[in-house]
């Protein structure tokens, strides 16, 4: 468990948004520690981040390789949540051109103090607003700040911020499950509202840690597929390729409209009457087949007019 180790926590039942867990409304106590978060890494983070935490380990060091690798040579690489800028030595000297965004501007004046060309600027997570998509995106070692809540905007963010194809390197913090567990329970004895996998603190320390399953359905609503992924020094890494987004081929299907899907769910006055008059027809011909062949004409005759209608409805020309 790592920077904000003062986040800690027992299983309670998972809450929705909004909800509110004992006396605190967990959508207010949210937008606390979203903005506690910041405030942290400004004040209590930044000053000596470097200095504790600016080592790369080395499962880092060999995915950044493997999303170089997927980048076309001198592409575009957007670190999200770029913090000091600790991976912007790598790309730099594997020929990318890299930008950073953080929530922190002044974990964002650390990296641009060490890198004062790579263009930085304040972001937040959910709101990447990106003018052009990146060759390549990472994420690393971030979005355990951010709670279940918010995970699925902030993955959707970063899916739109690469183009189709791009490479996109994701971590997901781990831990014990004991120590989840027990930090959990202590933070629900603390009043607040958090629910299973979150460990958090009156002091604004927070960490959600989702379950492997909920981070794959994520990254697939995301339109994320898994190209490559591996355990190791504390984090679940996941390399990622963005899904292009599924156009329809004009040429094999048709897009429907509005107009079209109404058509299809109501048939017309004419198709209707013209339906029951055939409909009318057949059961006519069904009673005279029945009174001069008996029940063998009648099944014969059934089925004749079974294969005209299919005929009929396959080949007909649609609206
Ligand atoms: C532990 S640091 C990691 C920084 C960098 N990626 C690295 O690996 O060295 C986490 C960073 O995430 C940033 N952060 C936390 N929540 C964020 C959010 N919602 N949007 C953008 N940045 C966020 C923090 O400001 C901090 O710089």
């Amino acid at each position: 468990m790592s920077r904000d180790a003062s986040d800690r926590h027992r299983q309670i039942p998972e809450t929705r948004s909004g909800a509110t867990v004992g006396a605190v409304d967990r959508a207010e106590w949210l937008e606390t520690v979203r903005r506690r978060k910041v405030e942290r890494f400004d004040t209590l983070h930044a000053p000596d981040y470097d200095e504790h935490w600016g080592a790369v380990p080395a499962t880092h060091a060999d995915y950044v390789a493997r999303l170089v690798a997927a980048t076309p040579p001198g592409g575009r690489v957007l670190d999200a949540a770029c913090g000091t800028g600790r991976f912007f030595p790598q790309l730099i000297a594997a020929g990318l051109r890299v930008e950073g965004v953080d929530a922190s501007a002044a974990m964002l004046a650390n990296a641009a103090r060490k890198h004062p060309d790579v263009p930085t600027r304040v972001a937040g997570l959910r709101t990447l607003a990106v003018d052009a998509p990146y060759d390549a995106v990472m994420c690393v070692d971030a979005l355990e700040n951010l709670p279940p809540e918010d995970w699925p905007a902030a993955i959707a963010a970063l899916r739109a911020a690469a183009r189709d194809g791009a490479p996109v390197y994701l971590t997901v913090e781990r831990a014990d499950a004991d120590d989840i567990a027990r930090l959990n329970g202590e933070a629900a004895d603390a009043g607040l509202p958090v629910v299973d996998g979150e460990m958090a603190d009156t002091d604004g320390g927070y960490h959600y840690y989702p379950p492997r399953t909920r981070v794959r359905d994520w990254l697939a609503e995301a339109g994320l597929d898994v190209v490559d992924e591996a355990d190791g020094d504390d984090y679940w890494h996941l390399l990622c390729r963005a899904a292009p987004h599924s156009t329809p081929d004009p040429t094999t299907r048709r897009t429907p409209t509005a107009t079209s899907r109404r058509r299809r769910r109501r048939p017309s006055i004419a198709s209707l009457a013209v339906g029951t008059g055939a409909g009318m027809a057949g059961a006519v011909v069904l009673l005279l087949v029945a009174g001069a062949f008996g029940a063998a004409g009648v099944v014969v005759t059934a089925a004749v007019e079974a294969l005209v209608v299919y005929v009929l409805y396959r080949w007909s020309p649609t609206p």
